[in-house]
């Protein structure tokens, strides 16, 4: 099979879908991996690496995308790339398509078929897709809103861990899943007062096992959220219903009650984000105030961390990528349940619930459209 990596060209999207040792096990096993030029660098890796390994250079994006059966990204494909996909073209990618009705409609449109990493789902629940880049955006979120809580950034200049006699800071975090865990981790050892609230009890429970003495296990309502985020020094935004898009848990006149040059970071932005008054940013651009509360929403987040962000994607998702092209995305489907979860759409259909009720649009099974 020819397997394609084109270079990311989201903004300051530094990731690369694929390493020269996943190049190398691709060619190794008969497979024609094509690299768009300078696909790697901001990654750390050479063209001359990838020639090393057995892939081929492409000068250009679109000779990439006509060659390859399988395009393999990190980010969705933007505006500028929807021209070159072809019907039947799989493409294995983050999507996060219940964000974007734009975005689902025009996949539909162009008879691709689409693999989601962060619908790709193990029978225990677990998103192995998802967990890598959430692991790195829940750390970073903490280090970004220790940033932004510096005075010279507007926020309130607060420390987050304090020093010994001065109280640390207050850090809430919205939803205890990967993200939630990673955050709550970081911004414990800095020594801060971290609330986790979160709507499952099981999740509540075993956190309560395994997270250090200055990490509270809330469960989430609304008065209870309202209450916790009223003290905030630092909110983050970690929630996820699988696949739908996030539910809006800070309403626009909540953020009147939080404190001026308090910050939210809301990773949950690329589901649509938890806070009512975030919009996507960037890491160029990756803040903007209302109401004096410093809101960070850069959808990307691991993009600014490339180097550690590729090799903990492509460590993940590379025997998914072997699956697909030794055996063809049927095949492969057909034999990978959890594979099987992240098809969300085949020539025009849309074969994932969430995304479809989305934006009423009609729902046809996975299991149906691969046979
Ligand atoms: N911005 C970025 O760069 C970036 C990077 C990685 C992940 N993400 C996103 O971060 C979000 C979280 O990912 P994750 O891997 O931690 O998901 P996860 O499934 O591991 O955890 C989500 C948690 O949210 C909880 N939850 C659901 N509804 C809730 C509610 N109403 N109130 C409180 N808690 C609720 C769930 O019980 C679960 O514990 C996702 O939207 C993911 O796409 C963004």
């Amino acid at each position: 099979m020819k397997i394609g990596i084109p270079k990311e060209i989201k903004t300051n999207e530094n990731r690369v879908a694929l390493v020269p040792a996943g190049a190398e096990a691709l060619a190794s096993a008969g497979h024609t991996v094509i690299v768009e030029e300078g696909a790697g660098l901001g990654s750390g890796f050479s063209d001359a690496l990838y020639l090393a390994a057995g892939a081929q250079i492409a000068r250009k994006a679109a000779a990439v995308w006509a060659e390859a059966d399988l395009i393999v990204k990190v980010k969705e494909p933007i505006e500028s790339e929807w021209e070159h996909i072809r019907p039947g073209q799989v493409i294995f990618t983050y999507f996060h398509f219940a964000a974007s009705e734009q975005l689902t409609r025009a996949h539909m449109a162009s008879g691709a078929v689409c693999i989601a990493y962060e619908t790709v789902e193990l029978p225990s629940r677990e998103l192995p897709l998802l967990t890598p880049m959430s692991e790195v955006a829940g750390r970073m979120a903490v280090q970004e809103g220790a940033k932004y809580l510096e005075k010279l950034y507007g926020g309130r200049g607060i420390l987050l861990g304090g020093v010994p006699g001065v109280p640390p800071a207050r850090v809430v975090i919205l939803g205890g899943g990967v993200v939630g865990v990673n955050a709550a981790k970081m911004a414990a050892g800095l020594g801060a007062s971290v609330v986790i609230l979160d709507v499952s009890l099981e999740r509540l429970r075993y956190l309560s096992d395994v997270m250090p003495a200055n990490v509270q296990l809330i469960f989430s309502d609304r008065h209870t959220l309202l209450k916790q985020i009223a003290r905030a020094d630092l909110v983050i935004g970690a929630v996820l219903v699988h696949g739908a898009v996030a539910p809006k848990l800070i309403r626009r006149e909540d953020i009147n009650i939080m404190r001026k040059g308090a910050v939210i970071v809301d990773v949950s932005i690329d589901q649509g984000g938890c806070v009512e008054t975030m919009h996507p940013t960037t890491h160029e651009n990756p803040t903007f105030i209302v109401e004096g509360v410093i809101h960070y929403g850069v959808a990307n987040m691991p993009g600014g961390v490339p180097i550690t962000s590729t090799l903990a994607l492509t460590n993940a998702t590379l025997p998914y990528v072997l699956q697909l092209a030794k055996k063809g995305y049927r095949h492969a489907l057909r034999g990978s349940p959890a594979l099987l979860k992240g098809l969300n759409i085949v020539g025009g259909k849309v074969t994932h619930r969430k995304v479809a009720e989305a934006f009423g649009l009609g729902y046809h099974p996975a299991e149906s459209m691969i046979d």
